[in-house]
């Protein structure tokens, strides 16, 4: 057992934003990591914020966060509509905005919990970085199925969903071609198109459609028939759901008020479909392959990733290093100070070397 840099005898945990495959994984090497390397106590905040609002925990050790590894999902339950800095409450009848976050200190205070690791996404990790600000010992892990978070490479979660709808990619591949049809599967990652751009790759996509590349359907419809004259009556699209036109908008699916990023994207896969079917002639179908991405145990690259980023999160807790959050450079782990991070998307490069090979290998983007 390591002498401890700094005196930290209990650490929580929350996990908050859309949840993804990995996030037990983190939980359970930050525990184990925690208890047999510093002898640290451990403590889970239940739904998100809500439970650091609450003072909602549950106390981790080894038995509780035996056989979690492989389980998709979260122990500690999550919420992606708590904000704390900015809380929706009723007052006199009324929708209030109000700064609760005094709450979580208070609740961290009582409980004795010295420093909080946060495992979140862009708006999870912006409250993070804000309870940092405050004066709370924070850590930020980086979760996210769309990858989309800078100063990272890569965020546990995305390989499970890139393997999820490559899978999907060769189903609807055997399917359109016995009817001789164009299938739209339509992929997660809100503004990014890497699940897309990855997963379409892997699984030989005629044409992949992403927010960072706009596309002019009638491009696509050409590739589409060029194939058909070259005697292959059937392609599969994938369209990620932040995909645009050339001259057109994201098709938003719904706006949930409470939540840190309120739009919901969604539904573009049907438009794409619905069009070339009309410019190409063949009977098209769209798929949505939705919250199955984010579903389910995750892979063993990504329960790697996570276990890493569980240990390194501890590592900085205990050398006193807050406000930073753990990533990955290369085959490195390092971190980051969550003040660089928030506000930076992570997006596809358009000239990047993925899409280049991708262009090289016959793929379109519409563009
Ligand atoms: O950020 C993860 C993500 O799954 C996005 O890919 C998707 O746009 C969004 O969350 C869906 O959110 P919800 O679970 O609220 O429908």
């Amino acid at each position: 057992m390591d002498k401890m840099d700094k005196d930290i005898e209990k650490i929580g945990i929350l996990t908050g934003g859309g949840d993804c495959p990995g996030l037990n994984a983190v939980i359970r090497a930050i525990t184990r990591s925690a208890i047999i390397k510093y002898d640290i106590d451990v403590v889970g905040f239940m739904n998100g914020y809500k439970g650091l609002y609450n003072g909602t925990i549950k106390k981790l050790d080894l038995k509780e966060i035996s056989g979690i590894l492989p389980r998709g999902g979260t122990i500690l339950y999550t919420s992606n509509k708590t904000n704390l800095f900015k809380y929706r409450m009723q007052e006199n009848g009324e929708t209030v905005y109000r700064d609760v976050s005094d709450k979580g200190f208070e609740n961290m205070d009582r409980l004795g919990v010295d420093a909080l690791v946060i495992i979140g996404g862009d708006g999870t990790l912006t409250s993070a970085r804000d309870y940092y600000r405050k004066g709370a010992n924070i850590i930020g892990v980086p979760k996210t199925i769309d990858n989309d978070l800078a100063y990272t490479d890569v965020s546990f979660g995305f390989d499970t969903a890139v393997s999820v709808a490559t899978e999907a990619i060769d189903r609807l591949h055997t399917t359109a071609e016995s009817h001789h049809r164009i299938m739209c599967l339509e992929v997660m990652g809100r503004y990014a198109g890497w699940i897309a751009l990855e997963a379409g790759m892997a699984g030989g996509a005629d044409a992949i459609l992403i927010p960072e590349i706009p596309y002019d359907i009638e491009k696509v419809a050409r590739k589409i028939i060029e194939r058909k004259n070259a005697g292959k009556r059937f392609s599969v699209i994938v369209v990620a759901e932040g995909a645009k036109p050339v001259e057109g908008d994201m098709v938003v699916k719904e706006m949930i008020e409470d939540s840190p990023d309120p739009i919901r994207l969604g539904g573009i896969g049907q438009q794409v479909a619905k069009r070339l079917e009309e410019l190409v002639g063949l009977e098209s179908r769209a798929t949505i392959l939705g919250h199955l991405q984010r579903g389910g145990t995750p892979t063993s690259y990504d329960r790697n990733l996570a276990t890493r980023y569980g240990k390194v999160a501890v590592d900085l807790a205990v050398q006193g290093k807050f406000g930073e959050m753990v990533s990955l450079k290369g085959k490195e782990m390092s971190h980051v100070s969550l003040e660089e991070v928030i506000g930076q998307i992570n997006k596809v490069d358009p000239k990047g070397e993925m899409v280049e090979t991708a262009k090289c290998i016959g793929i379109s983007f519409g563009d």
